[in-house]
C-alpha cells in the first residue's frame, strides 16, 4: 500500500514537470540553418533579441532569413525594418542567397520597410503606424536593421542618454505588445570575444546574439556566440559561419578551426 502511494506520487510528480515545462518556454524555430540547434530549440516566443557585430559579419543576412524563413517554413508573417538597404538592394542580394524575398511579399507573408533616417526625424509618430500594420497584418515577427535608427532619432552623444535608453524602451515595450518576436541589429566596432565591452543598450534584450571574425594569419573565419538568452538554455559554445549561395548557415557541429589552431599553438 505504502508502494503505490508512492508511485502515485512520483506520477503526479513527474506529471506536474512536464505541465510544467511546456508552459515555461514556447519557443519558436528561428529557421536560420543550424542556429535552432543552438538555440536548443529556438527563440522564446515574444522575446526581444539583438544581433550584433562587426560590419560584414552576417547581421542583415542572420536578421532577414529569420524573417523569411519564418513566413516560408513556419507560417509566421515578418516585417522587416530597415534603415540600410533599399528593397531593390535587399532582394538582390537575398535572391543571390536563395531567398525570394518578392515572392514572399507577393504573397503577404513578408512586408519590408525601408526608412530613410531622414523622414524619421519628426519622432516616434511612426511607431504607431507600424504597430497597426503589425496587427492589420497578422505579424508574428520583426526585424529592425538596425539600431542606429534610435541614434539617429536621439543622439546619445547630446548627453541624453537616458532618454536615449528611455526611448528605445519605450519602443521595445510597444513592439512586445503586439506579440511578435523581436530581432534588433545593431553595429559594434569591438567584436573580440574575449575583449567584448558591454554596451548600455545591451540590458534592453532579453537575447544576444555575437557575430565575430577569428584572424588566423591571413584569413578570417565568421563565428557566432550566444552571450545570452533570459529564461532559456542555450549553448555558450563559439561556432563557425558558413555564407554561401544557400545564405547563412551556423556549422552547430563544428568548432571554429581558428580558436583549435589557437589553443594547439598556446599549449605547444
Ligand atoms: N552570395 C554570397 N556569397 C558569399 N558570401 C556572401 C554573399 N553575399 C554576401 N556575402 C557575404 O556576406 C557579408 C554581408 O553580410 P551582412 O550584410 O549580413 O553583414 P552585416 O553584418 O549586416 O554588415 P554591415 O554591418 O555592413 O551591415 C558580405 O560581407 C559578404 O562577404
Ligand atoms: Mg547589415
Amino acid at each position: 500500500m505504502k508502494n503505490e502511494k508512492r508511485k502515485s506520487f512520483i506520477l503526479v510528480y513527474i506529471k506536474t514537470i512536464k505541465k510544467g515545462d511546456i508552459l515555461a518556454v514556447d519557443r519558436i524555430k528561428t529557421g536560420v540553418p543550424g542556429l535552432d540547434n543552438v538555440l536548443k530549440g529556438g527563440l522564446r516566443r515574444n522575446s526581444t533579441v539583438l544581433v550584433t557585430g562587426a560590419p560584414g559579419t552576417g547581421k542583415t543576412l542572420l536578421a532577414l532569413e529569420f524573417i523569411y524563413y519564418g513566413a516560408k517554413d513556419y507560417n509566421e508573417n515578418g516585417i522587416f525594418i530597415t534603415t540600410e538597404e533599399s528593397l531593390e538592394v535587399l532582394d538582390q542580394s537575398a535572391k543571390n542567397l536563395g531567398m525570394d524575398i518578392q515572392g514572399m511579399i507577393k504573397q503577404g507573408k513578408v512586408h519590408v520597410v525601408q526608412k530613410p533616417i531622414a523622414t524619421l526625424k519628426g519622432g516616434l509618430s511612426s511607431i504607431k503606424g507600424l504597430t497597426d500594420a503589425i496587427k492589420k497584418y497578422n505579424i508574428k515577427r520583426a526585424a529592425l536593421d538596425s539600431l542606429i535608427f534610435f541614434e539617429y532619432l536621439y543622439p546619445r552623444l547630446d548627453g541624453n542618454k537616458m532618454e536615449f535608453r528611455r526611448q528605445v524602451l519605450m519602443f521595445m515595450q510597444q513592439m512586445k505588445d503586439t506579440g511578435v518576436t523581436f530581432v534588433v541589429v545593431s553595429e559594434r566596432s569591438v567584436t573580440d570575444f574575449d575583449r567584448l565591452t558591454y554596451d548600455m543598450m545591451d540590458f534592453v534584450f532579453e537575447g544576444i546574439i555575437l557575430l565575430s571574425r577569428i584572424r588566423r594569419g591571413s584569413y578570417f573565419e565568421r563565428v557566432l556566440t550566444v552571450a545570452k538568452l533570459r529564461g532559456q538554455d542555450h549553448s555558450l559554445d563559439v561556432y563557425p559561419i558558413a555564407i554561401g549561395p544557400d545564405g547563412l548557415k551556423v556549422l552547430y557541429d563544428q568548432t571554429p578551426f581558428s580558436l583549435v589552431e589557437k589553443e594547439q599553438t598556446e599549449f605547444k
